[in-house]
């Protein structure tokens, strides 16, 4: 599959884009919010327009590509296990250990596969997370990292946060999602590092029957709500999340994604 070297495709000319300017972006938020419904979606509206974007999953414990696309859909299957395991990640690692999407030529994802765990490849350290972030935004102008909600613990997403160019909080509109911020939100308060009040707040899977106002109350400013869509969820249960919308249903989905893409990266 085509693989590129920042805005230029080795194989494939992207198609010219304007006004955009790329760059990192961590979709970080609560439990069970929608970062990787929210990731894949931005990603395949990016790619729809030609722009080169890699897609990481930082999850460990329940890796995304076993569910965000059918097994058939993955060509050249590597994990991102492979990449943190070497002393040093390089670009050209990096490059070795996509996996792409068969449909989607702009796509190159990076992420743990079908059965792994942290435990199958050797511990890695915050230096190879950092390295495999410095790397992605070296050979794509669109990188998106799906954080994980462990910050703590899961040094992919804690980098993620300190290096992106942007982050989204991404915040789902119920108790669960305030009680994770009250306690997680203090584990950012040093400025220095991480700059919390850059965060793009995103309220997420909304229903008709949230009302903005309510969410608000809870969550702080909110600067884009994306609508909860029954065919956005119909494909994360059917595992193809990098299929076509087919639906008017989810209109309001794709006009909510490509304001969020607009807002972060200016497409
Ligand atoms: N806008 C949406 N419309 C419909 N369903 C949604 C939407 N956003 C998220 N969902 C649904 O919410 C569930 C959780 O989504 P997702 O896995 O993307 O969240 P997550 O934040 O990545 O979860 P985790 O914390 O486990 O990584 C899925 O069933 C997904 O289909
Ligand atoms: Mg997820």
């Amino acid at each position: 599959m085509g693989f590129f070297i920042k805005g230029k495709m080795e194989r494939e000319e992207p198609q010219k884009t304007h006004a955009t300017h790329g760059g990192v972006l961590a979709v970080w938020g609560s439990p069970g919010s929608g970062k990787t419904t929210v990731s894949v979606k931005l990603a395949q509206y990016l790619t729809s327009k030609g722009n080169n974007c890699i897609l990481i999953f930082a999850d460990m414990t329940t890796p995304s590509l076993a569910y965000i696309c059918r097994p058939d859909d993955l060509i050249e299957e590597k994990s991102l296990g492979s990449i943190l395991a070497a002393a040093h990640v390089t670009d050209e690692l990096v490059k070795r250990n996509c996996s792409f999407h068969k449909n989607n030529k702009y796509l190159s994802m990076v992420g743990m596969l079908k059965g792994e765990n942290r435990f199958t490849y050797p511990p890695y350290e915050q230096e190879q997370a950092k390295e495999l972030l410095i790397a992605a935004e070296e050979l794509a102008p669109f990188v998106i990292i799906d954080c994980s909600s462990h910050i703590s613990t899961n040094l992919i997403t804690g980098n993620a946060l300190m290096m992106a160019d942007s982050v989204i909080r991404l915040c789902g509109c119920d108790l669960k999602s305030v009680s994770y911020f009250n306690s997680q939100l203090p584990l950012l308060s040093d400025t220095q590092k991480f700059d919390a009040d850059r965060h793009i707040c995103v309220a997420s899977n909304v229903l008709p029957n949230q009302a903005a106002r309510e969410i608000e109350k809870s969550m702080g400013s909110i600067r884009c709500q994306i609508p909860h869509s029954l065919e956005v969820e119909t494909q994360f249960l059917e595992g193809d999340m990098l299929k076509d919308y087919e639906f008017k249903e989810s209109r309001a989905f794709r006009k909510a994604i490509e304001a969020v893409s607009k807002e972060v990266f200016g497409i």
